[in-house]
């Protein structure tokens, strides 16, 4: 039933509707949340949502992907966040906080003249986006090192200083650092990180294993890029087989759910409104893969009504259904849906 609550670790969902991550560009230039941002998060706590994965927040100075972005990469700028988390908490409303490194995926083009700003990458490449049209330099080791202890520590405040009650979901689609890695479109490194699928994929086990280890009880996600390409495309860069493989090592580790979405594809900007549940075939193939091991899935991307949500909760595809685009513009949009 898409109203069935859901148990993850210490946590219960008040359904199966995950409100998706969306920038909501609502930050000061400290990246510190406004009033605006209040009044933006107080109508999704009243949207009916079963869930909330709070919008992406960099863990690192050089991670940023806008100036205006939240972040988490100081006790202060983690502790402004707790008056927002709290709407949710009031509510019984789990609600996760994205932690990301943009990298080469970054769009804010002033990021290049802050003083504590680097554009990094896998190799140097940029991505097929390449909204901040800058080269970006290739990461050394002791950096990718630096950049796996940024997400635990992020991720230690997120919960202990933001209050996050639903834990942390690692970003690692939509083109952004993970997902450059990911890629063979963008990763050509000859080191550990680059070449075989298993090297690609090490930084995101590593960062997974770094983000458990330091928030231990709280549930842990990740959200995948299933591949570089929609499903009704040719392939290209990272293939399914690829991402159904990376989901399987991520369960074994103990990952609590995975979200389904694109990556060098990015979500299915343009992608049509008519609820075709567009990344649905990835979903089902991901969650084929990790369902032994009790590890829920969240399939997002073009679905708009409760008949497609329930089918594809019935048929097995997903445990959740996602909700992006619909609730920027309209907080009541799941009312129609008689929950
Ligand atoms: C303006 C905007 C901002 C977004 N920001 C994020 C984000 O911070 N993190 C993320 O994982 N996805 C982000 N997304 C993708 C959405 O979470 C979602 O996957 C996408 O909109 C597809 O779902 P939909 O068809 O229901 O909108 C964003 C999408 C839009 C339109």
């Amino acid at each position: 039933m898409l109203n069935d609550k859901i148990r993850i670790k210490g946590i219960e969902t008040q359904n199966r509707i995950i409100s998706e991550p969306i920038v909501s560009d609502s930050g000061d230039n400290e990246g510190l949340p406004t009033l605006k941002t209040m009044e933006i998060y107080e109508a999704y706590a009243n949207a009916g949502v079963g869930m909330l994965v709070m919008e992406q927040h960099a863990v690192h100075p050089w991670g940023r992907n806008k100036i205006n972005q939240f972040r988490l990469y100081d006790d202060d700028s983690a502790k402004a966040m707790e008056p927002l988390t709290k709407l949710f908490r009031e509510k019984g409303i789990p609600i996760a906080a994205q932690l990301n490194f943009s990298g080469a995926g970054a769009s804010g083009k002033a990021l290049l003249n802050e003083p504590d700003f680097k554009l990094f990458s896998p190799s140097g490449l940029r991505t097929p986006r390449d909204l901040i049209q800058t080269d970006s330099l290739a990461l050394e080791i002791d950096q990718i090192n630096e950049i796996i202890q940024s997400f635990a520590d992020a991720a230690k405040r997120a919960v202990e200083l933001a209050k996050y009650s639903g834990g942390v979901q690692i970003y690692a689609c939509h083109g952004y650092l993970i997902g450059q890695f990911l890629s063979p479109l963008t990763n050509i490194r000859t080191d550990e990180y680059g070449g075989t699928l298993e090297n690609r994929a090490r930084i995101l086990f590593q960062i997974t294993e770094a983000v458990k280890n330091a928030i231990g009880d709280f549930p842990v996600s990740v959200r995948l890029g299933a591949s570089d390409q929609m499903p009704n495309e040719g392939e290209k860069g990272l293939t399914l087989k690829e991402s159904v493989w990376i989901a399987e090592q991520l369960a074994k580790m103990g990952v609590d759910w995975i979200g389904v979405s694109g990556n060098h594809c990015i979500y299915g900007i343009g992608a049509d409104d008519n609820d075709t549940a567009y990344f649905s075939p990835y979903a089902e193939a991901i969650r084929k893969a990790v369902e032994k091991y009790g590890v829920l899935v969240d399939c997002a991307g073009g679905i708009r009504t409760s008949k497609t949500a329930k089918r594809l909760i019935d048929s097995g595809t997903c445990d959740f259904v996602g909700i992006g685009r619909p609730l920027i513009k309209d907080k009541s949009y799941l009312l129609s849906w008689n929950l």
